[in-house]
């Protein structure tokens, strides 16, 4: 009796299913839980409207270390944007497929969930409409969304990945783009020397490193601010300019003669590992870096006051120098940067 009960009962199942046009598995896929950091500005919205889950932020690392993004199988976000360089890499420019060289330095991948703006020139708003710039720029992977998405449908495993991170509804653009944001929502990096001392988390400053961020407050925090070390704005600081005729910076994207050569104050954290330095790599070393600030930079007519106002400068003496070079250092985070 028991048995027929329960035959009965799996035969209504099976009817009820087949008249549905579609059978719905739902996975459990967690939100994560991702928390503000001591003293960081809040999410920035989309980490609300594109919540990182379990099996969101899984596929997005997949695909962001996926080289059949590329054309030609080559490349993959990974390939630049490299963990130990806290997710930046040792070129001076970008190296796309078939070793071609792009516009610009690759910058770290860090800290994204708290960024108003993206890129050098702050070009793209929301984080969700990055991914697809690399995959179509002619010099990093020169593909397309639709062979993208062809490669991956080959590939089951990513099939029942995009159903557990997204409900079911298998492999999507929207899918691509939400999961890779989602993972980099995740690349929190605040777990540095200098974050311990200001948590008063057991660590002390040396001498030296104290000075420092002494010489920093007074000297950069102007513009390298809050605890992501950039207040975000866009700024010429008469570095050495890119003769590549593509590049003008902020006015790139906003066509205003103010804007030229513009950039958007990078952030310095774990800036010991992201070297070379500048919007196309223009310094070898942090040290050099500092001796530019001490030698005077290029004049411009919307050279940024702080600098005008001191000569075209930021005048640092060789003992300030290596006061600034031990805090900068104390800006590493090795748990973020795996080492
Ligand atoms: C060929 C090297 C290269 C590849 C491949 C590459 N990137 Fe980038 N990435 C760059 C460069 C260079 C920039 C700066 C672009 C600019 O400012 O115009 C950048 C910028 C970014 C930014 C903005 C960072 C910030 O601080 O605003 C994110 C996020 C990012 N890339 C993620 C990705 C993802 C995701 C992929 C793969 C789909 C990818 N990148 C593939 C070189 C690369
Ligand atoms: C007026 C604003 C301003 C001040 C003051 C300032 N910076 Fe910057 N900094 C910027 C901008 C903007 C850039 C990017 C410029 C570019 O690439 O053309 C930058 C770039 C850098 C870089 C290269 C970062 C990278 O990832 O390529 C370092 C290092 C740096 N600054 C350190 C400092 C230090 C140390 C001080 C103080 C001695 C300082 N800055 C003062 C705005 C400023």
């Amino acid at each position: 009796m028991k048995n027929l009960i329960r035959s009965l009962f799996v035969f209504a199942l099976l009817a009820a299913c087949s008249r549905e046009d579609t059978v719905l598995i739902s996975y459990e896929n967690p939100e994560l839980e991702l928390e503000v950091p001591f003293g960081f500005p809040e999410f920035n919205n989309s980490v609300y409207t594109n919540k990182p889950t379990k099996y969101g932020v899984a596929l997005g690392e997949k695909l962001f270390q996926d080289t059949r993004l590329s054309a030609d199988n080559s490349v993959s976000c990974a390939s630049c944007h490299i963990q130990e360089h806290a997710f930046a890499d040792r070129n001076a420019k970008g190296i796309g497929i078939e070793g071609r060289i792009g516009l610009r330095n690759t910058p770290p991948v860090q800290n994204m969930a708290f960024m108003k703006v993206f890129n050098w020139d702050g070009n793209i708003r929301v984080l969700e409409n990055q991914p697809l710039v690399p995959i179509i720029t002619h010099f990093e992977m020169d593909s397309s969304i639709l062979e993208v998405i062809g490669k991956l449908e080959e590939d089951p495993e990513y099939i029942e990945l995009f159903n557990k991170a997204f409900n079911g509804e298998g492999i999507t653009a929207d899918g691509i783009y939400n999961s890779i944001a989602q993972f980099e929502y995740t690349l929190i990096s605040a777990n540095s020397k200098y974050d311990k001392v200001i948590r008063e988390a057991g660590e002390t400053f040396t001498e030296t490193e104290a000075l420092g961020y002494q010489v920093f407050q007074d000297k950069c925090v102007s513009c390298h601010s809050t605890e992501l070390f950039t207040d975000q704005s866009f700024r010429n600081i008469g570095f050495p300019l890119n003769s590549d005729h593509e590049e003008a910076g902020r006015s790139r994207v906003t066509g205003a003669v103010e804007d030229f050569m513009r950039f958007r104050v990078p952030s310095l954290r774990n800036i010991a590992h992201t070297e070379p330095y500048g919007s196309f790599g223009q310094f070898e070393t942090l040290r050099a870096v500092l001796d530019y600030f001490d030698n005077g930079v290029l004049e411009a007519d919307n050279l940024d006051p702080i600098l005008k106002e001191n000569n075209n400068r930021i005048p640092l003496s060789e003992t300030e120098k290596d006061q600034l070079m031990a805090f900068m250092h104390t800006l590493s985070d090795s748990e973020f940067i795996g080492k």
